[in-house]
């Protein structure tokens, strides 16, 4: 499962032994010896690139991490503070989109952001799936609540709501029951012609990763978390959706049928589409509940 690592070398003839990029290693695959920084637990890199990041010579020789030759880091980071938290609160969730595709180019970017974003021990095991075509989210969207809707009526009888509760807990359960009266209503749109749940996306964009990985979950969320940042300084509104992650993660059959892996799970999706209704103002959230010691 673990690759095996491509660890970099020092070029001992550059090296000036200022000892940063053992510092900057974060899994103790560099030390120093007599004056110059070696590799010494090259089995354990992680390919994260740090170290030839940051050496101010440029004595590491990496043989995987590709260097971007023509992106340097400034002296200060890209945006300041306001602008980044002005970027942060105009991201709404959009749920109106406009008939007009999105260009393969411009999805290519959104997903090229998912990339960037971190991932435990940097495995990078984030998949992405893309559909294109409205008819098709939109018959995924109906294939969904069909299925939720049947698993609703179940859990309404007390039995196998009973049953699911040793699995799931008796939280989980009341919570999702609480969803029964809005799935039946949003059926009911269904059967009128609307998209009450994909809400006619041109595009739909779910990431997946092996759920044996180390933190499969937080790896797809802060990778689709990128992609919808890009998305909305592209001008292409998105909004995540949850029953897509977890009725692909509970229904073989359309897992299967997506071509997503037995051993993957869905860890998050996003419906794209370009916004037809404005959001002209900014909106205040609850304080962080936040505990100092
Ligand atoms: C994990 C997750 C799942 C979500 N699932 C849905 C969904 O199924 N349908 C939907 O309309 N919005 C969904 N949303 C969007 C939230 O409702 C939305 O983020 C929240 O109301 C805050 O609004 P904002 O994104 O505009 O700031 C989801 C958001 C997250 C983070």
């Amino acid at each position: 499962m673990r690759r095996t690592p491509m660890p970099p070398e020092i070029d001992s003839t550059e090296c000036t032994g200022c000892g940063i990029c053992v510092q900057a290693c974060p899994v103790f695959t560099l030390d120093m010896r007599d004056g110059k920084a070696v590799v010494d637990r090259g089995e354990w890199c992680i390919e994260c690139g740090h170290c030839g990041a940051v050496c101010p010579v440029d004595a590491v020789v990496q043989k995987k991490t590709v260097v971007a030759p023509d992106l340097t880091v400034g002296e200060k980071a890209a945006v300041s503070p306001e602008v980044l938290m002005q970027l942060l609160r105009e991201r709404r969730s959009v749920r109106s989109y406009l008939k007009e595709p999105i260009s393969k180019e411009v999805l290519e970017q959104i997903i090229n952001a998912g990339r960037y974003a971190p991932t435990g021990s940097n495995s990078q095991r984030v998949h992405y799936l893309i559909m294109t075509s409205p008819d098709e989210i939109s018959e995924l969207g109906k294939e969904i609540m069909e299925f939720n809707a049947k698993f609703f009526k179940q859990l309404e009888k007390k039995p196998f709501a009973l049953l699911m509760s040793m699995f799931i807990g008796r939280k989980k359960i009341q919570e999702l029951l609480n969803y029964g009266p809005a799935i039946l209503h949003a059926q009911k749109r269904i059967e009128k012609g609307e998209d009450p749940l994909l809400r006619h996306a041109q595009a739909l964009l779910l990431v997946h990763a092996e759920d044996w990985d180390g933190s499969p979950a937080f790896n797809c969320a802060a990778a689709i978390y990128h992609c919808s940042l890009m998305a909305h300084v592209l001008g292409v509104g998105v909004c995540f959706n949850g029953w897509v992650e977890n009725s692909v993660n509970n229904n073989k059959k359309l897992k299967n049928r997506l071509g997503i892996p037995k051993d993957n799970k869905c860890y998050g999706a996003m419906t794209m589409g370009y916004q037809d209704i404005k959001y002209r103002r900014l909106i205040e959230r609850n304080l962080p509940d936040v505990q100092w010691r």
